[in-house]
């Protein structure tokens, strides 16, 4: 494997074998010094064309933790605010040396066209409405680790709750999770689901209230305004009132339903209680998942002969 572009890059085995990878960069992260060598030498440079905050600093974080050298790129002050092109962008730091570009654009597809540039390996962390297939395989790991799977999710139900349309991880959690075995709905108004989901492993449903209490997993989605080109919506409360995790809706999830959430969560209106004080609240843990399982990708992409210490 060189690149992780998107999910359909990887089987149900390939998204299996990085999980159990990831359970060793958990261990790691939990000794006193959480740092080893694996990748000393190796240069990972990530190049933010859109605002982040957890990705960003997770990526730099795993990158760090196997000692490799960590450059990042943010576009407000760079010389692409002059004019130059992604490609001389490109082609200018790949000068410097480069083993792996993590990438994140507001355009869907730009990793692969950067991948045509490059030698280096090209990850993807998020390309406008697309992939960003970290985050789907740190979704996975988070179930698994919560509900104490070892193996796939056959048997598991899913609902992904919220703008499907604009979001990049519904389409890559979609994918993963179907392909270890998950029963997946997408819970949306028709403006907020995509214009065709033809071909998606998913059923589709308006009707929260009936899901709540019957699924193991509840995934709630950003409302993404940046995103939207009109009004999809009447009105963020009425969105609330039918699709928002409100405080009756959470008296009647199971205790052991998991709630999660990518971040950055807008409180109030995909998510009108506190989820500190609901007792399958996973999105911390999402977070600190994250860094392990980019260890993995960046482990498993650059570290190739080399051992973990
Ligand atoms: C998401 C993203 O940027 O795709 N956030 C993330 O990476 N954790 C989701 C979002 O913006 O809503």
């Amino acid at each position: 494997m060189k690149h992780l572009r998107s999910i359909e890059e990887l089987d149900a085995a390939g998204i299996l074998s990085l999980l159990e990878l990831t359970d060793h960069m958990v261990e790691i992260n939990a000794r006193p010094i959480p740092k080893v060598p694996a990748l000393r030498g190796k240069n990972v440079v990530n190049i933010f064309f859109e605002d982040s905050t957890r990705t960003r600093l997770s990526f730099e974080t795993a990158a760090k933790r196997l000692s490799a050298d960590v450059m990042t790129f943010s576009v407000g002050t760079s010389s692409v605010n002059k004019g130059e092109s992604l490609r001389d962008t490109i082609e200018t730091v790949q000068a410097m040396g480069v083993d792996a570009f993590v990438i994140r654009h507001k355009s869907s597809g730009v990793p692969w066209q950067i991948s045509n540039w490059t030698d280096a390996s090209v990850i993807n962390a998020g390309d406008g409405w697309h992939q960003h297939p970290t985050q789907a395989l740190l979704d996975c790991y988070t179930i698994r680790q919560a509900l104490g799977r070892k193996g796939g999710f056959e048997g598991l139900r899913i609902a992904i709750v919220g703008d499907i349309k604009h979001s990049r991880v519904a389409r890559s959690d979609v994918q993963a999770f179907a392909a270890l075995g998950a029963h997946v709905t997408l819970v949306a108004p028709p403006t907020l689901l995509p214009p065709s989901i033809a071909g998606w492993p998913v059923e589709t449903s308006q009707d929260l209230d009936s899901l709540v209490g019957k699924v193991d997993v509840l995934y709630l989605l950003r409302m993404q305004r940046e995103r939207m080109s009109e009004a999809l919506i009447p009105s963020l409360r009425e969105y609330t009132d039918r699709f928002g995790l409100t405080a009756d809706r959470a008296r009647r999830l199971g205790d052991s339903t998991l709630v999660m959430h990518p971040g950055p969560m807008n409180r109030g209106v995909e998510i009108a209680v506190d989820p500190s004080e609901l007792p399958g609240n996973v999105i911390i843990q999402q977070v600190a998942n994250g860094v392990a399982v980019r260890m993995a990708v960046l482990f498993q992409l650059l570290g190739q002969g080399d051992s973990l210490a």
